[in-house]
């Protein structure tokens, strides 16, 4: 056997040695910082429930901001799942279906509010794109125009963890998963109130709610309390590779999404466990 041939059947790997559960092993090699896909991209979390399920009063200023801000970003809009979801799992459940199930059925929900988003920013060349087109063909997308509309939930199905009866991880994680993935320049989570409280602030301990202006994810996983994405998103930063810091935002206040991708500090920032560059 000639040598080239030996040296192709034997392909050298410092991986091929051991399992890939052996840390001493895999670190030295995996443990670089990986590569920013699309360093100009700013990913946008529009949320169900807050905006899109408030009608045009809440959605047609947002629409009008997204436009202004097109010649100034190139945008990965991404929208949640709101009432229809919620209705949706209520059924679901009452009729035992598995998690897994549940997840495509509430992930239809904010696929269909990320069409009518697109819908009304379609003049300004804003379409939008399924999961497998996101996967594999943004960039072209984001060559062609300014901004793509995307459902923000990830494509789990059948392979969401079996931890709770409602899919753990919706809209937030999607767009963070999605953010970190593609190395955006940021990702801003937009929602109804001015950014994470110690408590909801239109819940029954509203009076002793204060905002939190600056947080690490680590900090916030230590209270149990609500907040206002999902809490499987804390434990994704915690390990997030990019994505430093994101802003939660007051969408229905006009100018906040735009003075937050301009890098101001206008909602609550969470600090992830990303490095900075
Ligand atoms: N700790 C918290 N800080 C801020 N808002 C909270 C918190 N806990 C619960 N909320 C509530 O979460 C609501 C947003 O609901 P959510 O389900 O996240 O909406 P969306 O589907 O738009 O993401 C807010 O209007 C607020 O009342
Ligand atoms: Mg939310």
């Amino acid at each position: 056997m000639s040598e080239l041939n030996n040296s192709i059947k034997h392909v050298a790997s410092p991986l091929a040695t051991q399992t890939l559960l052996d840390g001493q092993l895999v670190h030295p090699v995996a443990d670089v910082r990986p590569i920013s896909l699309l360093p100009w991209l700013q990913v946008v979390k529009i949320g169900g429930r807050s905006i899109m399920d408030r009608g045009p009063e809440a959605i047609l200023p947002i629409v009008d901001e997204l436009r202004k801000l097109l010649p100034e970003h190139r945008l990965l809009i991404l929208t949640g799942a709101g009432i229809r979801a919620r209705h949706l799992y209520t059924i679901g459940l009452d009729l035992g279906l598995p998690v897994g199930s549940l997840s495509p059925l509430a992930a239809s929900e904010a696929g269909q509010n990320g069409h009518i988003l697109a819908a009304l920013l379609a003049p300004d060349g804003v379409s939008y794109v399924e999961h497998p087109t996101i996967a594999s063909q943004l960039p072209i997308h984001l060559a062609a125009a300014r901004a793509v509309v995307g459902s923000a939930f990830p494509p789990y199905h059948h392979y969401e963890f079996p931890s709770s009866r409602i899919p753990t991880h919706r809209a937030d994680s999607g767009a963070f998963l999605l953010a970190d993935a593609l190395g955006a320049a940021g990702l801003t989570i937009v929602e109804d109130v001015d950014g994470v409280y110690t408590a909801d602030p239109k819940g029954p301990d509203a009076d002793k709610a204060h905002l939190i202006s600056e947080t690490t994810s680590a900090e916030l996983s230590k209270a149990t309390g609500t907040l206002p994405f999902d809490r499987a998103l804390l434990d994704i930063m915690g390990n997030a590779r990019r994505i430093d810091r994101v802003q939660v935002v007051n969408g229905l206040v006009p100018g906040r999404l735009t003075a937050a991708l301009r890098g101001e500090h206008v909602g609550t920032i969470i600090h992830t466990g990303a490095r900075r560059a």
